[in-house]
């Protein structure tokens, strides 16, 4: 009987944990997540006073929203977002897609940014 129980409390465990991975695994971060991607495609042209006036290279130059067209994240809407648009449309409403001159991002890189901008676009 008491095998049964600690059995059961097992199982019980093990379903709570393999969820909270799961909400884990949706929820993005900027510094791990997010950042590397604007390194390794973006920040070649994005660093303060370069092309649009557009900072990637820390958090505080993506959200000053001082670039030539105004904020380009807008948390919790990835598709009203200018930076999403152009890196997801083959003719975005402004300029040309991103990165310039690149191979487009990866799905996966697509998705990290679009989960970070829906789950408000934070500091984390
Ligand atoms: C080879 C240089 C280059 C690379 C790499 C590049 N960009 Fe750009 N980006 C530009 C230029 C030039 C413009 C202005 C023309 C335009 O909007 O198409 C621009 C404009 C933008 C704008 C519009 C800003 C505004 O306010 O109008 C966004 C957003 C943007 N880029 C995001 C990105 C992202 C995200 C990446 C990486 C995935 C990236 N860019 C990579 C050159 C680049």
């Amino acid at each position: 009987m008491r095998n049964k129980i600690l059995i059961l409390l097992f199982c019980i465990i093990l379903i709570l944990l393999s969820s909270c991975e799961r909400t884990e695994e949706e929820k993005m971060s900027y510094i791990y997540d997010v950042e590397p991607i604007f390194i390794s495609s973006c920040v070649l042209c994005h660093t303060a006073g370069h092309y649009s006036n557009l900072d990637l290279s820390s958090y505080n130059g993506l959200m000053a929203g001082e670039s030539l067209n105004g904020p380009v994240i807008k948390a919790y809407y990835p598709d009203l977002s200018l930076l999403f648009e152009k890196i997801v449309a083959e003719q975005p409403s402004i300029g040309s897609p991103m990165p310039l001159g690149g191979s487009a991002l990866t799905g996966t890189e697509i998705q990290v940014i679009e989960l970070w901008i829906f789950d408000g676009a934070k500091n984390n």
